[in-house]
């Protein structure tokens, strides 16, 4: 969370880390901030709260001169978004400038201090600390400053600091990611390769306890004991077309329409002649159980994960929150897989379980989107989802590929232990992303359907077995970006506590496709009936008799139980933010969030 673009060359830097911050939006967009150093004489700062698109047509009448520069959009942790606590901050002298990604766990101890030692610090935040810790070690040579500045924090952080005096960028990373883009006599650094994609596809990817010095011709990365690393330059496989909005309204409608061609992409090569080919460095042989690690939709991911894995192979499988997981120490073994699941491949809770599972002698697997992230590279094995870049905070697609992917490795985890594999399952994977499609062809009822509950005080979301996590994810999705309430629960409990807010204004949309306990499901809408609520079913096409009894049909096709939530949940995406649209909300930015979360 939070975004840093940083510049140093020939060029302006401002209009490109103005660029930059846009495409770091997903991040955070509490305040941002930027600051750059005019012909090595002063430096230029200027910040401000709220999102960076409501100052840019003002910002850009603005000259802002110097061919150095760093830049932030802000997520708060400590602090309430303002002006005084919008990055960057600046030391007593206001020579040195920085912007922090990532919390200082000691920064009370660290701030009284410097306090005691005649620092003012005018923020509430704990990122200002780091820059008075650089100010104190500064005699001249400012790499060595940060470095001992860095030896006393306690926490996360991905950080760029320059000096009035200095023509060079020190960036740094402990627990949140940080890339150095290479240009031709120019260079970049940057939370997240979209900030810089339009100007260099050639990166750096910087590890844990690692400070570069860069300046336009050259870096160098040394880590906290001063000592020489070597880096490899690589090269990113995105386009700058993938992260456009190509005449869509918002990125999460454009990432919505885009799971045609991402789960496609999620199957391509692995399916040969009724083979499943996943290149896994795991002996698939000696797992005796599977625990599932992730946070957010992704958790959602891992709840479908448990039905797939254990339904198809009888491996026990169990999910936790990466959050929690870390923390209560789990009994973790030689003989369990840990499967962490994450769009970013940088949320600081999966990363941080994913660790602790390997210090336990567990092996560990990673299904990530992004290529290069931290947990990508940590992992022993791990499995691209091939989405494509996902900006809409609320993850879509991302999600869809998640289940395609967990579905190819639950089949593949049968295979490769000698079992009959699903052959009906395996033949309807391939089906899968022309049936979603098919769903986004019409989608008349759903924008209904919204209009008619966009100002509803509540939503409930029942589902059962494979769809109980679809419900949870529909509720979420309905939460995150319109802000009404909603839960989500497994239809059989609703009688057990959530029955009793039904009335004529609840409504209560159903997963109701056919599966194992469709008769159920059945008489749970009766329930709903009987008592007034309004009800909204996901039927499957030429579903007659829920027809008959729901006030609103959402129709899908056909598909095998197991793969049912891939198309379920296109509808829910469609419903939430066709509900956010229609109140006024950007569902790419909603209040509070953001898209990948390094914090704990
Ligand atoms: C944030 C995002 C969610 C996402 C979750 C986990 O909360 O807003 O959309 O599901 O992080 O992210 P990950 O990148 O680990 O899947």
């Amino acid at each position: 969370m939070c975004g840093i673009v940083g510049y140093i060359g020939k060029r302006e830097a401002f209009p490109i880390l103005l660029s930059g911050l846009k495409r770091l939006l997903y991040r955070g967009y509490d305040s941002y901030g930027f600051a750059l150093i005019n012909n090595g004489k002063e430096i230029v700062c200027f910040k401000k709260p709220g999102k960076l698109d409501n100052w840019e047509s003002r910002l850009l009448k603005m000259k802002f001169e110097g061919k150095i520069g760093i830049a932030h959009s802000r997520w708060s942790t400590h602090g309430e978004p303002s002006e005084l606590n919008a990055h960057p901050h600046w030391d007593c002298q206001k020579n040195i400038y920085l912007v922090h990604n990532g919390i200082i766990e000691n920064y009370q101890t660290l701030k009284s201090i410097l306090e005691k030692e005649g620092h003012k610090i005018i923020s509430e935040t704990d990122t200002e600390i780091i820059v008075h810790l650089i100010e104190k070690f500064y005699k001249g040579n400012l790499e060595r400053a940060v470095m001992e500045a860095l030896k006393l924090l306690e926490g996360a952080y991905g950080l760029a600091v320059v000096h009035k005096n200095q023509n060079r960028i020190i960036a740094a990373r402990k627990g949140s990611p940080l890339i150095i883009g290479i240009g031709k006599g120019e260079m970049f650094v940057a939370s997240d390769a979209a900030a810089i994609l339009k100007h260099t596809k050639k990166v750096v990817y910087l590890k844990d306890g690692e400070v570069a010095n860069i300046t336009a011709n050259k870096f160098r990365v040394r880590n906290l004991d001063g000592k020489k690393v070597e880096k490899e330059v690589e090269e990113i496989k995105w386009t700058l077309g993938q992260i456009e909005k190509k005449g869509f309204k918002h990125f999460m409608l454009k990432e919505i329409f885009e799971q045609p061609e991402s789960l496609e992409n999620a199957l391509r090569g692995r399916l040969k002649q009724s083979k499943i080919k996943l290149s896994l460095d795991i002996d698939i042989n000696s797992i005796k159980r599977i625990i599932v690690v992730s946070c957010g939709t992704s958790w959602h991911s891992a709840l479908i994960t448990k039905h797939l894995i254990e339904g198809f192979t009888r491996i026990p499988v169990e999910v936790d929150y990466a959050s929690e997981f870390r923390y209560r120490r789990p009994v973790v073994k030689k003989g369990d897989l840990v499967v962490g699941i994450s769009q970013s491949g940088e949320t600081a809770d999966t990363l941080g379980a994913m660790r602790e599972a390997k210090a336990r002698g567990a092996k560990t697997l990673g299904i990530i989107n992004v290529v290069g992230s931290t947990i990508s590279r940590e992992v022993d094995s791990g499995i691209f989802l091939h989405a494509g870049p996902e900006i809409g905070v609320a993850s879509t697609k991302a999600f869809t590929s998640q289940l395609m992917t967990l579905s190819l490795l639950a089949l593949y985890i049968q295979q490769e232990r000698g079992n009959k594999v699903n052959r009906e399952i395996l033949r309807e994977l391939k089906n899968i992303p022309s049936k979603v499609e098919k769903i986004l062809e019409n989608t008349r009822a759903i924008k209904k359907i919204a209009k008619k509950f966009k100002d509803s005080k509540g939503f409930l979301y029942l589902g059962r077995g494979v769809n109980f996590p679809i419900a949870l994810e529909g509720a979420l999705k309905l939460k995150e970006i319109s802000y009404i309430h909603a839960e989500g629960y497994p239809a059989g409990e609703m009688k057990h506590g959530p029955i009793a807010l039904i009335d004529k204004n609840m409504p209560v949309l159903f997963l109701a496709t056919k599966s194992c306990t469709y008769d159920k499901i059945m008489s749970n809408i009766q329930e709903i009936k009987a008592r007034k609520g309004k009800v909204i079913a996901v039927v499957n096409r030429n579903d007659k008799r829920i027809r008959k009894i729901a006030d609103y049909i959402i129709e899908v096709p056909k598909t095998e139980e197991y793969l049912s939530p891939i198309l379920n949940t296109i509808s829910l995406q469609l419903l939430a933010y066709h509900i956010a649209d229609l109140r006024g909300i950007d569902p790419d930015y909603p209040r509070h969030l953001a898209k990948s979360v390094t914090c704990e």
